[in-house]
């Protein structure tokens, strides 16, 4: 229960401060130690996700197994929009940052209420999940997640 718990808080924290970011852009200012902070967060939960999480779960159940390759498809989707923000960011030129942040947030609504409705709930069912420390878990700096790292490699 212990990291079913911390996903879904985790969840909020994320959205919470993805909003915080938005409101500062509204103003017309980009936060960008805060978006790192997102961008941090959110990569460590995907990392947690698709290299412990998923692959405890997707063990032959069809529908399980199609939900997880959607939900890596949006992963792959919320990596391009952080690509995009910190782009900008490197170029102090912000158009389409507003937009990619604004679709960060909508694409996470439905994803984190899919993953806490249909795949957390499996983690109780799962001894092995539960016993990983993720608080203490080291996000790899270099770890990009599945759907856009098969397709970078030799480019
Ligand atoms: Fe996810
Ligand atoms: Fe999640």
């Amino acid at each position: 229960m212990k990291n079913e718990k911390w996903l879904t808080d985790d969840h909020r924290i994320v959205n919470t401060k993805i909003q915080e970011v938005l409101d500062f852009m509204d103003k017309g200012f980009m936060d960008t130690d805060k978006f790192s902070d997102v961008e941090r967060s959110l990569k460590k939960h995907i990392y947690f996700e698709e290299t412990i999480l998923f692959p405890a779960l997707d063990r032959g159940d069809l529908r399980t197994h199609q939900m997880i390759e959607g939900l890596k498809m949006e992963h792959a989707a919320l990596w391009k929009l952080m690509d995009v923000i910190n782009k900008e960011i490197e170029e102090e030129k912000f158009v389409k940052s507003k937009k990619s942040l604004s679709e960060m947030f909508l694409i996470l609504k439905t994803h984190n209420e899919n993953e806490e409705g249909n795949i957390y709930n499996k983690i109780v069912e799962n001894s092995d999940v539960d016993m990983v420390n993720i608080e203490s878990l080291q996000f790899p700096g270099d770890f990009i997640c599945e759907k856009l790292r098969n397709r970078r490699i030799g480019k």
